[in-house]
């Protein structure tokens, strides 16, 4: 009995030194060991050996069945390292890789520019205000002293929605809006979108972006109103473009003035771009007419101010010098990706 005991430790040991799965030796342990296993067979005849016989076969018996069990247990956990070493492995990452490139977007060149003006209007104590895309027949003409047969009006220029609804033609509405609601003094600058009924072309666009202003106060002057469209265009263009203020016509100032920058492309030599006048014109301006003072409300005995309306659109194509308006319009990236 006890060589078949040996055989069986010698049977059992080397069956589990050559397993390779958790449950193959779960299930060698009920082969040997489990109520019906080979030792516990054994155990169970040792009712047939001569008493004197028994402890010591039972000794025996309970050593082999200990070493089974605790070599068992020593391959278990050779197995987990094994398997917990196989995981990890798999699950490595070679941290030394180059990372997945993140394309990081940019500002489009438009927001280059509002971010530029609204920082300088912000610095010289200016408030941003803002005003509908569709505006009233009254706050876009009437109220600017636009009556109503004036060529501005004309269907040719103007997008009309319903009634007396329209898209705004520029973004002088919001002069009006403003004097309504708050008395002076007044420091505005309002930015957003016009629109005009006009053929998509290198230089034209059927929407374009406006920056306006509108200063109130007692004895505001037009030394005034040039002195911060000097400081806008210093901060837009630097100071080698040259500046020119030039008498002009708008209906809501008086005296109107138009700016123009030096041409970038012919610096003022005359070309194709600036119509060979050697000047590209940026903005309109003007002290505000005491008519549209009146009409909003605002005594014009005691107040003065001035407003102007700046393109963006062309401001950002001097800037940057891009000949063509519709590549801001394109989002083509190998443009934007310029900025
Ligand atoms: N609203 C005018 C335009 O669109 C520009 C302007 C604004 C002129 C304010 C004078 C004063 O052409």
């Amino acid at each position: 009995m006890e060589k078949k005991l040996e055989e069986l430790q010698q049977e059992a040991l080397e069956k589990i030194g050559n397993t390779n799965e958790v449950d193959e030796l779960e299930k060698l342990q009920v082969e040997f060991l489990g109520k019906n296993g080979k030792v516990t067979g054994v155990l169970r005849s040792m009712g047939n050996l001569p008493p004197e016989k028994r402890p010591v076969i039972g000794k025996f018996a309970n050593k082999v069945k200990n070493k089974i069990e605790k070599e068992l247990q020593t391959r278990l956990q050779e197995l987990k390292v094994q398997q917990e070493k196989a995981r990890l492995a798999q699950e490595a990452i070679d941290i030394t890789l180059p990372g997945k490139k993140i394309s990081r977007g940019r500002l489009h060149p438009m927001q280059l520019i509002i971010n530029q003006l609204e920082d300088l209007f912000l610095r010289m104590g200016f408030a941003i205000e803002t005003g509908p895309d569709v505006e009233t027949d009254y706050y876009n003409f009437e109220a600017l002293n636009i009556p109503q047969n004036h060529p501005a009006r004309d269907m040719q220029d103007t997008f009309y929605v319903e009634g007396d609804l329209l898209l705004r033609t520029h973004t002088s509405p919001v002069q009006i809006r403003t004097m309504e609601k708050q008395a002076p003094p007044i420091r505005i600058i309002t930015v957003g979108k016009c629109y005009r009924v006009d053929e998509l072309d290198a230089t034209h666009s059927p929407v374009f972006h406006q920056l306006e202003g509108l200063v109130i106060d007692h004895g505001i002057s037009f030394s005034h109103l040039k002195g911060v469209l000097i400081a806008v265009t210093r901060e837009i263009f630097g100071e080698e473009r040259d500046v020119r203020f030039r008498p002009s016509y708008f209906p809501f100032t008086e005296p109107s003035a138009e700016v123009d920058v030096s041409c970038f492309k012919c610096q003022g030599e005359g070309c194709s771009l600036c119509s060979r006048t050697g000047w590209l014109e940026i903005l309109g301006a003007g002290m505000v007419n005491p008519r549209v003072l009146e009409m909003s409300g605002i005594d014009a005995e005691k107040y003065t101010g001035f407003a102007f309306g700046m393109g963006l659109d062309r401001m950002a194509m001097y800037k940057y010098q891009i000949e063509d308006i519709r590549h801001l319009w394109d989002n083509d990236l190998r443009f934007l990706k310029q900025f």
